[in-house]
């Protein structure tokens, strides 16, 4: 073993060795070696032990000592000696005596003590069919306590299992004391060896430019210490969310498609054949503007949705029947899903097949709770392609899902206004399903008056809930608390 790996301590102890074959003692070490801390010492003799420049003798030794309870006794009396002493003193040795004369945290088991020794209550007073054999028993008690402490090995150990049964009397407590011996080749390792260095703790520009920086030593880093994580920048974890969902859409051959939220109900709702007397268009449900309160659409558009409104147009439909009224449809508002872009996307592209995608805010007058933000995001998307169908549409939801890390993907039958067949989309998460979005293809209804003729597939999923599953959330509103210490110790997605 080299000797100039040695730490400084280890160089101070194995210096002091060398002068004295033989057993060293802790305290003989300590007090050559100038030491007041014993960790110093054994840590020092546990890497000269492992380095074979000193042999270690360890020796375990138990004692038992007075624990709290002990001390307590030791000064006042074992309870069943004061106990003892107040029967023999009093001429009413009876159960209220004893009551009134000890506290009632010692009377209890005092009483239980007593029969243990055999003395009860007879006649209603204490008395003991032996008093000479109680007195002696007592006295033995007594006489174990006050030796105290003792070495294990020298304990009566009758009385040792008596105490351990009793509680906080005694403890056993187990101490190891060591000695050292120096080895033939700790003798061998020179004295320049044992020359105690500086150890450099920080590199300084100081020691850098004078020469010392050559001999220095240089303490080593332990790599494998705890540490705590320096807090750096970070993606906010929706943000990260909504990159992610974006990768795998343009993975997946989707383009992004960013638009504005302020939007038409014309837009919104009668584009996608939702009934103007629909609940969903309340002012209670949507937020509707007051500048602009209203955005003017093209008359053919308005009379185009009118009259599939009101009578199916060219659809086969029969529509919702009544009044179509142009002033409602202009009324400005806050989107309330991004189906409002896909539509439009469409209306302006009705031709070409295409597979387009958006992760943006919409916005619902929900009361805030665990599960529900008036503002909140959505995933859409549409794939218009010739021969597009429901199979097609599942898939596309599954592998999307599948990549998120959620392999368990449903679809149960829905309903919206617009699309026909209509899904629920639900994945499995904590044994459970939950309801994640809605997905459907097209109705002609949406589609005709727009001159678009190829299926279109599309669905909306809210990210939030997709965020719960992925954080382990039970709180919706967490998310945006702006909570420092949850954000900083969320995964990296
Ligand atoms: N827009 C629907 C919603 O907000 C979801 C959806 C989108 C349903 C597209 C069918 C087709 O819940």
């Amino acid at each position: 073993m080299e000797a100039s790996v040695l730490l400084n301590p280890e160089r101070r102890m194995l210096k002091v060795m060398q002068e004295k074959a033989g057993e060293w003692g802790l305290e003989e070490i300590l007090k050559s070696c100038n030491w007041s801390d014993q960790a110093i010492a054994v840590g020092a003799g546990h890497g000269l032990s492992n380095k074979g420049f000193v042999s270690t003798n360890e020796q375990i030794t138990q004692t038992v000592k007075l624990a709290t309870e002990g001390i307590k006794a030791a000064s006042e009396g074992l309870l069943e000696a004061r106990l003892w002493n107040w029967i023999e003193s009093s001429d009413e040795a009876s159960m209220s005596g004893l009551q009134s004369a000890f506290e009632r945290h010692e009377a209890g088991p005092g009483v239980g003590l007593l029969k243990r020794l055999g003395v009860q209550l007879q006649e209603g007073h204490f008395q003991a069919e032996d008093p000479t054999s109680v007195r002696a028993a007592i006295a033995k008690r007594s006489a174990f306590i006050e030796a105290l402490p003792c070495l294990v090995s020298d304990a009566n150990p009758e009385m040792l299992e008596h105490f351990k049964t009793r509680r906080g009397l005694i403890e056993v407590v187990e101490q190891t004391t060591r000695s050292w011996s120096i080895t033939e080749s700790g003798m061998a390792v020179q004295a320049a060896h044992l020359e105690e260095k500086v150890a450099v703790a920080e590199i300084t520009t100081e020691l850098l430019q004078s020469e010392d920086w050559m001999d220095a030593e240089y303490r080593a880093f332990d790599v494998t210490l705890e540490s705590s994580t320096p807090p750096t920048g970070r993606s906010h974890p929706m943000q990260a969310l909504i990159e992610r969902v974006r990768a795998i859409f343009l993975e997946m051959g989707f383009s992004e498609l960013v638009d504005d939220y302020v939007q038409t109900a014309g837009w919104n709702m009668d584009a996608l054949f939702i009934p103007q007397d629909h609940p969903a268009r309340e002012m209670q449900d949507t937020f509707y503007l007051e500048n602009p309160a209203s955005i003017s659409l093209p008359d053919e558009l308005v009379s185009a949705w009118g009259d599939i409104h009101e009578h199916g147009g060219t659809t086969g439909s029969v529509g919702w029947g009544g009044a179509f009224s142009k002033a409602t449809s202009e009324r400005a508002l806050l989107r309330t899903h991004t189906t409002v872009n896909t539509i439009q996307y469409l209306a302006e592209n009705p031709q070409d097949a295409c597979r387009v995608f958006s992760v943006d805010r919409v916005f619902r007058k929900e009361a805030i709770d665990r599960t529900h933000l008036p503002e909140f995001h959505q995933i859409e998307g549409i794939i218009m392609e010739e021969g597009a169908n429901l199979q097609m549409l599942v898939t596309t939801l599954k592998t999307f899902y599948a990549k998120m890390g959620y392999p368990e993907v449903r679809v149960r039958p829905a309903y919206f206004p617009y699309t026909e067949p209509s899904l629920e989309i639900e994945v499995k998460w904590r044994g459970k399903w939950l309801e994640l979005g809605g997905a459907g293809i097209f109705r002609p209804e949406v589609t005709e008056p727009l001159g678009i003729s190829t299926p279109v597939l599309a669905w909306g999923m809210g990210l939030e809930r997709l965020a719960m599953l992925v954080l382990g959330l039970d709180d919706i509103r967490q998310l945006y608390i702006s909570d420092l210490d949850w954000l900083r110790n969320q995964p990296i997605l």
